[in-house]
């Protein structure tokens, strides 16, 4: 092959890498941008009117209770955003420590692949409920959990 042949190769072959794995591994934030900001807004604030949840200083208290933990990754907007399970637990990971460093527990162990794998493959559908049932008890343990 002539050198501007295999340098022109190469080249290709770096950016199609680049791509691929740019396309299977985007960052937290730009994940957030995309698929959660819509509802949950930039600064986590939600929107009280749809019924979207604050996350500010209140996400992180679900990770008191296992069933919290788990709750969190089975919302359906969370279970069911387009991309892969390693991006999944990035993003929730990441969402965790933007908007709930102040609350979660000093050992919180973060997600992982497998973890969110599990979880999504075995979503329940009636979130609310649950939703409603982790407050009751998290309030019990004084535990503030936002009700917007
Ligand atoms: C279509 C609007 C919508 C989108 C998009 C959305 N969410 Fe939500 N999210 C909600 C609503 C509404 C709830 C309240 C629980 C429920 O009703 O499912 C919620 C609950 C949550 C919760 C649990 C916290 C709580 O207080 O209940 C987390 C964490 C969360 N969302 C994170 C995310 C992340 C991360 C994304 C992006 C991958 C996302 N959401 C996308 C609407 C949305």
């Amino acid at each position: 092959m002539p050198k501007s042949k295999t340098a022109a190769f190469l080249l290709g072959l770096v950016l199609t890498s680049f791509a691929v794995s740019s396309q299977s591994r985007q960052k937290p934030e730009i994940n957030y941008l995309q698929f959660c900001q819509g509802c949950h807004r930039a600064d986590g604030s939600g929107s009280r009117s749809n019924d979207v949840p604050d996350l500010r200083g209140s996400v992180g208290n679900f990770l008191y209770l296992k069933e919290g933990r788990d709750f969190l990754v089975q919302v359906a907007g969370v279970a069911q955003a387009p991309i892969s399970d390693v991006e999944l637990a990035e993003l929730m990971n990441w969402t965790l420590y933007k908007f709930g460093a102040s609350e979660m527990p000093d050992l919180f162990v973060p997600y992982d692949a497998e973890e969110v794998r599990k979880l999504r493959m075995n979503r329940p559908t009636n979130t609310s409920i649950i939703r409603n049932n982790l407050v009751q008890k998290l309030m019990k343990m004084n535990k503030d959990i936002s009700t917007e």
